[in-house]
């Protein structure tokens, strides 16, 4: 129910219609001039029906009284009573945008239509600016989006013309480095067991590894690498990964648990790209056992097995690494992303194993505790039939 502010010097008609007005229910303030009922409207915020008299003893009229409560507050609605109800008075309010014109003295009934016909205004307008405003909030959310999904494709056009870029590099830099890796297996063959060249030649290996992997993964993100899928059995791809890190977990006194269940539902999948996502996962473990300290023995742990239903095949890549601190959590899969040195990391290796995995339409997921260790799961989904 609103509040209706009645501007009026006779007291008489103050009295009367403030009784009869809150017989039906409304809340009634008074004042016994425009200047008073400013003064009121100072401290009301609420839209509300203002009646007001045009004729008064002293200081403005009331039709600079409408002016001013037009100008300063717009969501109120203003009824005008008056003895003198002449067409020209009438025709004056409402070009000053009174909702009505009524004779004086007037009877309630007629009062009361015109405070609904306001009141009728009032809720209007609320319910546009209401309409206006979430409006505006779902164009201002709308231009956010658009305004990010064209820093996503600006960035997309870089990253592609840098692809093409890398994979031409990595085309003309496997051959030296398979080169490279050939004469230092044969070198390390013409070596005595105890020659001191020997661990030498085993770092050399162990940086071409290195190089083939990010060669690899540069290739795998240009999508340059083959992309054929047949069906194939996921501990194989599982097994190539850990045969290139066990020699070197050794060395770094890193213990390797590996739990390969033997009868695996087939997956149609490309075993090179398998390969790839489990290299990645074993040497980002490695890489967080590398950066852990203290006594505790370095571990990573290996498991692979279906689901109860056989729907899926799941690979879990565990370390007691440093762990992943939740505040970088939700940016690890982003290309580039990287908590490693230039020479250690690209950033690219788990956008890549996420990309890969979700050809394979399967899904990859990890949890961490920082301090105590990571875990990722691969789920790949069996073949059926
Ligand atoms: N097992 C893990 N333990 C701790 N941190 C991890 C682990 N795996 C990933 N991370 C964090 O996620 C980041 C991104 O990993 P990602 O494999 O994508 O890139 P990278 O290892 O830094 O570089 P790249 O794999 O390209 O050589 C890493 O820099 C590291 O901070
Ligand atoms: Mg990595």
């Amino acid at each position: 129910m609103y509040k209706i502010l009645l501007v009026d010097d006779n007291s008489s008609i103050q009295k009367t219609y403030q009784s009869l007005l809150e017989a039906h229910g409304f809340m009634v303030a008074i004042a016994s001039s425009p200047q008073e009922g400013l003064l009121f409207l100072k401290e009301e915020q609420d839209p509300m029906v203002i009646i007001t008299d045009i004729k008064f003893p002293s200081g403005i009229d009331g039709f600079e009284f409408i002016r001013q409560v037009k100008n300063m507050y717009p969501n109120h609605e203003v009824v005008v009573i008056s003895g003198y109800a002449t067409m020209d008075l009438a025709i004056e309010a409402i070009r000053l945008d009174a909702s009505d014109f009524i004779p004086k003295p007037c009877e309630i009934n007629l009062l009361l239509v015109a405070i609904k016909r306001a009141s009728k205004k009032i809720e209007m307008r609320q319910t546009i600016k209401e309409y206006t405003d979430s409006l505006e909030y779902i164009i201002q959310k709308r231009t956010d989006e658009i305004k990010r999904m064209e820093g996503q494709l600006v960035q997309a056009a870089k990253l592609s013309a840098m692809g093409e870029l890398a994979a031409s590099v990595c085309h003309e830099l496997r051959q030296p480095l398979c080169g490279i890796m050939g004469f230092s297996y044969l070198a390390e063959r013409e070596l005595d067991e105890d020659s001191p060249a020997r661990p030498y030649l085993r770092m050399l290996d162990e940086q071409c590894e290195r190089m083939k992997q990010i060669i690899e993964n540069l290739r795998a993100f240009s999508r340059q690498s083959d992309t054929t899928m047949e069906l194939i059995n996921i501990n194989d791809a599982l097994e190539g990964a850990i045969s290139l890190f066990r020699h070197q977990l050794r060395n770094r006194g890193i213990e390797l648990e590996v739990d390969l269940s033997a009868d695996l539902p087939l997956v149609l999948g490309n075993k090179t790209k398998l390969q790839q996502v489990f290299v990645n996962l074993i040497s980002n473990a490695r890489d967080a056992l590398d950066a852990r300290n203290g006594h505790k023995q370095k571990k990573i742990s290996i498991r692979c097995e279906a689901d109860e239903e056989n729907k899926n095949v799941q690979v879990w890549v565990m370390d007691n690494g440093i762990g992943i601190d939740e505040s970088i959590q939700p940016r690890i899969f982003d290309s580039f992303f990287t908590t490693k040195s230039v020479e250690q990391g690209t950033g690219l290796g788990l956008s890549i194993a996420r990309t890969i995995v979700s050809d394979h339409n399967g899904e990859i997921n990890f949890s961490s505790r920082p301090g105590e260790g990571t875990s990722f799961v691969v789920k790949v989904p069996a073949h059926r039939g």
